[in-house]
């Protein structure tokens, strides 16, 4: 067709496309080309119909299909021309003629050709909201990417104990060259850690936003009244009290993991004074948890199991003790524990989990049988989440209540089954008595050395048999020096003295007792709990003389060394000078 009029499609499509606005020159050209057009192809109509006509008269049918694309090619001209005329006169622009004309070309349906309506900067509407709609798909991307990585941050900062916050970059991840951008970075907050299923009551293992003690922080010793918010039957003849500030509020003291109160009630017109280790991580700022064994002829815990409700005042002092583990002071903890000594193991747990403490924790409890193991659901509840906590239950006999677990006592054997290596690891045991010492002996069977084993009884230490009556004489203790001396000049008399130089009272004091008694005997008042060395509370500077102490758990080795006794345990041949 371009070679019957002497202008091919492609120029004029060219040169229409070329033109951004419609001119006067610009119309005046596409009407010459329009109408050549139209002229070149009615011509061609013609032309054709004509050798068509002969064509059918010779009966030549190369011929007619010749004259019919001669026909064909005239009327795509002509109407190629018509269309451009008829742009013009509607006033379209150059462009759009030009897809006009090109779409009459190729036989192209008007619905199916893109739309042209020209937006901003040359660009079509469709174009355009293409365009939007890729960088909004694009910026949507880069968030959730940048959100991605705050969160991965913050998992990282939880999930790292006394880890620095995290830092990520402003403009989210950034390959190393880019990384050092300091100054773009901004400060993700820690999470507080997930809280515990509703179901089970484990809130005290929850720090929810709370800041736990620094480790190996204590507060002052306090005294006052705390109220009893709550109570939970643990077993048949244990229950757990939580206490709280009575004016609401957190707690008005900070507590080591493993550290005790001391209650202080009058029972039966006597006043009494107990303690009770905390069973609640010290990262629970809001409350307490005491829980306590009731003993059948015992003063105090009867007198909490059966007078005690929810609303009472309790008269509370503390926290003290020194059988306490933070986490710092070893990379892994074997905490052996029986009957109701599992509470300061529990208090250990419950912090170290809530603190992310990475090391092992071997968790080894023996009960007289299954219905008396204390924390049985969230021991194991904490097992499942943790897996850094490997728990041991043994009982010495079974009950009704269902029961898969080892039974006996906890034996060398049961302790070396459920510790690897443990001659490198540091131990704390707490349970009755024969317990205790049946474990101590264990212990140092399997290689564990006395300084890595700590321990503390709640009830009368074997350890505390009577003192022989001579100075000097080594106490059953050998963790420690049995004497402390705060004169070498004491001269050992038949019937020595003790001076109680805050009092002003002095009174005797036989070999045979000690000095809390002796205190007692003249109407002198010293605080004790445990009076059997472990808890700590009756600590007294001695000013002058020399006392043995069968035991001495409860006394740190710096108050020792600062001269402070144990009047619970310190006993003289001599005579004695005390800051009481
Ligand atoms: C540091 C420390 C922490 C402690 N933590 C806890 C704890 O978390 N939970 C807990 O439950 N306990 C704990 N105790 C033990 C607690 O302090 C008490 O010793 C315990 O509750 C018993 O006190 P009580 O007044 O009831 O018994 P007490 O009146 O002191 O009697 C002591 C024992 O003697 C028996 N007894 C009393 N009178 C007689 C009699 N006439 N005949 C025969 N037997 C008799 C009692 O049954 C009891 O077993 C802890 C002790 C210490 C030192
Ligand atoms: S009263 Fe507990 S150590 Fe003396």
């Amino acid at each position: 067709m371009g070679c019957m009029g002497g202008l091919g499609p492609r120029p004029f499509y060219s040169a229409l496309m070329a033109m951004p606005t419609l001119t006067p020159e610009a119309r005046q050209y596409i009407e010459d080309q329009a109408g050549k057009r139209i002229g070149s192809g009615s011509w061609a109509i013609t032309t054709g119909q004509a050798q068509l006509h002969q064509s059918i008269l010779a009966n030549d049918s190369a011929a007619m299909q010749k004259a019919i694309a001669t026909v064909r090619a005239g009327v795509l001209e002509a109407e190629s021309g018509a269309a451009a005329l008829q742009a013009v006169n509607e006033g379209q622009s150059p462009r759009q003629l030009a897809l006009t004309w090109f779409k009459t070309q190729m036989s192209v349906p008007a619905a199916v050709g893109m739309p042209v309506d020209e937006g901003p900067w040359g660009l079509s509407w469709y174009h355009l909201s293409t365009m939007t709609f890729l960088v909004a798909f694009v910026l949507a991307t880069i968030l959730i990417h940048y959100a991605r990585l705050r969160r991965i941050g913050s998992l990282v900062q939880r999930l790292t104990p006394g880890a620095a916050p995290v830092a990520v970059p402003a403009g989210g991840a950034k390959s190393a060259p880019f990384a050092a951008d300091a100054a773009a970075f901004v400060t993700v907050p820690t999470l507080a850690a997930p809280s515990t299923p509703a179901a089970l009551d484990f809130s005290a293992q929850n720090p929810s936003a709370v800041e736990a003690p620094a480790p190996g922080k204590t507060s002052k010793p306090w005294t006052g009244a705390l109220r009893v918010a709550d109570i939970f039957y643990e077993t048949p003849n244990v229950k757990t009290f939580r206490l709280r500030e009575p004016g609401g509020g957190p707690i008005p003291f900070t507590f080591v993991p493993g550290q005790f109160l001391t209650f202080s009630a009058e029972v039966d017109g006597k006043r009494i004074r107990r303690s009770y280790t905390i069973a609640s991580a010290p990262t629970q700022r809001d409350y307490v948890e005491l829980t306590v064994k009731r003993e059948d002829l015992g003063a105090e815990s009867r007198y909490l199991h059966d007078n005690v409700a929810v609303g009472d005042h309790l008269e509370v002092s503390g926290p003290a003790g020194v059988f306490t583990f933070t986490g710092t002071e070893a990379n892994s903890i074997v905490l052996i524990s029986g009957g109701v000594g599992i509470t300061p193991m529990m208090c250990i747990t419950r912090y170290l989990t809530d603190r992310a403490f990475p090391g092992d924790i071997f968790f080894l409890y023996g009960a007289s049988s299954p219905q008396n193991v204390i924390f049985r659901e969230e021991l194991e509840y904490l097992r499942k989440r943790h897996a850094n906590l490997h728990v041991a239950t043994t009982v010495g006999r079974v009950d009704e209540t269902p029961w898969t677990g080892a039974v006996g006592y906890i034996s060398k054997e049961f302790i070396a089954r459920n510790v690897p290596e443990i001659a490198r690891r540091r131990v704390h045991v707490c349970g009755p008595p024969a317990m205790m010492e049946a474990v101590k002996s264990a212990l140092i069977e399997l290689g564990v050395s006395k300084h890595k084993t700590k321990s503390e009884a709640f009830g009368q230490a074997l350890g505390a048999a009577p003192v022989p009556a001579a100075a000097g004489v080594p106490a059953t203790d050998t963790a420690a020096p049995s004497t402390l001396t705060a004169s070498p000049h004491t001269v050992p008399s038949a019937q020595s003295e003790i001076e109680f130089r805050k009092s002003g009272k002095t009174g005797p004091l036989a070999p045979d007792k000690c000095v809390l008694e002796a205190a007692e005997a003249i109407g002198v008042a010293i605080d004790f709990s445990c009076r059997v060395g472990t808890c700590g509370v009756c600590a007294v500077p001695l000013l002058k003389g020399a006392v043995t102490m069968a035991v001495q758990e409860g006394l740190p080795p710096e108050d020792k060394a600062r001269g402070i006794i144990l009047a619970c345990q310190a006993k003289s041949a001599g005579n004695l000078v005390v800051d009481a």
